[in-house]
């Protein structure tokens, strides 16, 4: 049995706000972006993080959703999980996960569920901040637009843009530090870098993120929801798929699949005339995206005159790796009366699953003496191939 040790750091979500701006007609942290609630977003970030105890303040009645959501997205964190119910006001609601916070915690994060896509690199530079000796640390960002100072409509003055920042969270605190500004404030605050101001500490910055911004209205979540897709589009496997055809009369043996066919009429074509292994390689480069067999293997480049399947299959598992993909799996399809392929098809797929470094299934079919492969004139492959993003 392994034991976990009991987190120094702790990770309050304040999730528990009506989203009125947002007005969807449920609590905003669980209103849907992408497949999943801003919540279970958000919590994704902060698990990503170093292991902490997640204390989730949820909008009250809403407790046993948010104890769902947040196991879900803790996966085998879950038992740094804590749920409670928020209050009225955003600093009621972090005064509630205050008084959650376990024995051993000595900083803590304050983040806002609203801001759903902060990347992780935010936690770690203010957990960092706090750790090497900051009472208070708030991520920023430099404000674009200029700014006015208004009585009414009339402008009154100007600020000067380089005196400001927009203060983003998690918004990091020495233990004691955020406990005493809470137990003494007794005014609202806008943030809790606010009320440990109020009570006379220095708050430092560390530079926040674009994607940090906080999700308020209809066109905040619709842009969260582009940016989600664009990473699910990224992250997606992709198919790719290629065929190829040889005719019989070929000069020596026949190569088919890796494989070399004594007494079976050869194929004519450059190289060997594979035509498994040709059609393996053009639906690899298609899936992704570097073309095919003849931008990489063509006429061009005489190395591969007369090379059979194991040295394009090693060579394209190359180039698909340095192109960031992984091969996934690949199925290939062989239409051909000869030659017989069920006696040699488990040797066909170790060879080439073996230089390509991913499994490669090998199936084969009749034409019921139709079409060119059942006139006996060549020999058809088809395949389709799966690719993983890698990282
Ligand atoms: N929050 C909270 N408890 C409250 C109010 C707000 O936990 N009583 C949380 C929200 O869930 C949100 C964060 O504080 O994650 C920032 O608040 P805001 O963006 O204003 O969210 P809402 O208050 O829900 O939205 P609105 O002001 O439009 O109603
Ligand atoms: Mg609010």
């Amino acid at each position: 049995m392994s034991i976990t040790p009991v987190p120094r750091i702790a990770v309050i979500v304040v999730a528990a706000g009506s989203g009125t701006r947002l007005g969807a007609g449920a609590p905003k942290a669980l209103v849907g972006l992408g497949t999943r609630s801003i919540l279970h977003r958000a919590l994704e970030g902060v698990f990503a993080g170093p292991a902490a105890q997640v204390v989730v303040v949820a909008p009250a009645g809403h407790e046993g959703t948010v104890v769902t959501e947040a196991r879900d997205a803790a996966a085998d964190r879950r038992d740094l999980v804590t749920v409670v119910a928020g209050g009225t006001t955003r600093q009621a609601s972090v005064a509630a996960g205050i008084a959650a916070l376990w024995g051993d915690v000595e900083i803590v994060l304050v983040h806002d569920a609203a801001r759903a896509l902060t990347p992780p690199a935010v936690f770690e530079r203010v957990f960092a901040a706090v750790a090497g000796g900051s009472a208070a640390v708030i991520p920023v960002v430099p404000v674009v637009d200029t700014l006015k100072r208004v009585a009414g409509e009339t402008v009154t003055g100007a600020v000067d843009r380089a005196e400001v920042a927009a203060a983003q969270t998690p918004q990091g605190f020495r233990r004691d530090v955020l406990e005493t500004a809470y137990r003494v404030a007794s005014a609202e605050h806008t943030d809790d870098a606010a009320l440990v101001a109020a009570v006379g500490h220095r708050v430092d910055t560390v530079a926040g993120d674009e994607r940090a911004f906080k999700i308020t209205t209809p066109a905040d979540l619709e842009r969260a929801t582009r940016l989600v897709g664009r990473d699910a589009v990224a992250a997606a496997p992709r198919v790719g798929i290629g065929t190829d055809v040889h005719a019989f009369g070929g000069g020596g043996a026949l190569w088919l699949a890796g494989l070399e066919w004594p007494g079976e009429p050869a194929l004519a074509g450059h190289s060997d005339g594979d035509a498994v292994a040709h059609a393996i390689v053009d639906a690899v480069l298609s899936a992704a995206g570097l073309g095919d067999i003849g931008t990489h293997f063509g006429t061009a480049r005489p190395e591969f005159a007369g090379a059979h399947a194991d040295a394009f299959l090693t060579r394209t598992a190359e180039l698909v790796r340095a192109a960031g993909w992984a091969v996934g799996n690949v199925t290939v399809q062989v239409q051909a009366n000869r030659p017989r392929f069920s006696p040699r098809r488990a040797e066909a797929e170790r060879i080439l699953s073996a230089a390509l470094g991913a499994p490669v299934a090998v199936g084969a079919t009749t034409t019921d003496g139709l079409g060119f492969t059942g006139r006996d004139e060549g020999v058809a492959a088809t395949a389709v191939a799966l690719l993983i993003p890698l990282g």
